[in-house]
């Protein structure tokens, strides 16, 4: 069977889109490959290009910040990775055909993946994986569900960066967000409730069966 390192090497060599002749390196992701949650943010920026490793500069210190603090969970318990698998030269916008040629890899991602939780980190990856027009502060702060799965979208951490850090409002949203997250996973956890038999009382199955015997 197609293990995610099988598609990873194969990724590792694409040449599809026009970004294959800038980038240092493709950078298909990383974690657990059985994570319950998944991480999707836009495209790699400087740092990621050449350490090959996705959100690795100052908004990835600030996904594993929130990772840790909020969720109590390491990089290594989730999986991370990008719409875009290559960077765009000077961090432009990604163009409609770089998605178009990239969007494969994503979905033998999800397919191999199976996470329960999907979390879009800012409008870019919002609108691609929900299919909206709609901006990441309208679409925040609650769950959607999607291809049975749940998509979880929030701010990118860059833009938290950007736009005041952590005296923002918009940080304090982010830690929210982080929040419903964590508590959709633990939902999903919970064990379903046991079925209760109508009109069997206490009685055990055993128990039951005995008195139908009388009869
Ligand atoms: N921004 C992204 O969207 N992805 C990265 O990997 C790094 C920064």
């Amino acid at each position: 069977m197609r293990t995610l390192a099988d598609v990873a090497v194969e990724a590792a060599g694409c040449t599809k889109c026009r970004l294959a002749s800038g980038r240092t390196q493709v950078v298909f992701g990383v974690g657990n490959p059985d994570a319950d949650l998944l991480f999707v943010g836009e495209a790699p920026g400087f740092h990621e290009d050449k350490q090959g490793e996705p959100f690795v500069g100052a908004a990835g210190q600030l996904l594993t910040r929130m990772l840790r603090e909020v969720l109590g969970r390491e990089r290594e318990d989730v999986y991370i990775c990008n719409v875009l698998k290559c960077r765009p030269p000077g961090n432009r916008d990604p163009q409609d055909d770089e998605i178009d040629a990239c969007t494969p890899w994503l979905i033998e991602q999800v397919s191999l993946i199976q996470p329960r939780v999907i979390s879009t980190l800012g409008n870019f990856a919002t609108k691609f994986v929900l299919n909206t027009q709609q901006g990441i502060t309208r679409m925040r702060g609650r769950t959607y569900a999607w291809h049975g799965r749940t998509v979880i979208p929030t701010f990118h951490p860059a833009a938290i960066l950007h736009g005041g850090g952590e005296r923002s409002r918009q940080f304090g949203e982010l830690v929210e967000d982080f929040e419903l997250i964590r508590d959709t996973l633990a939902e999903l956890e919970r064990p379903p409730e046991p079925v209760v038999v109508p009109d069997a009382g206490s009685a055990s199955s055993i128990e039951v069966e005995d008195q139908l015997q009388l009869f």
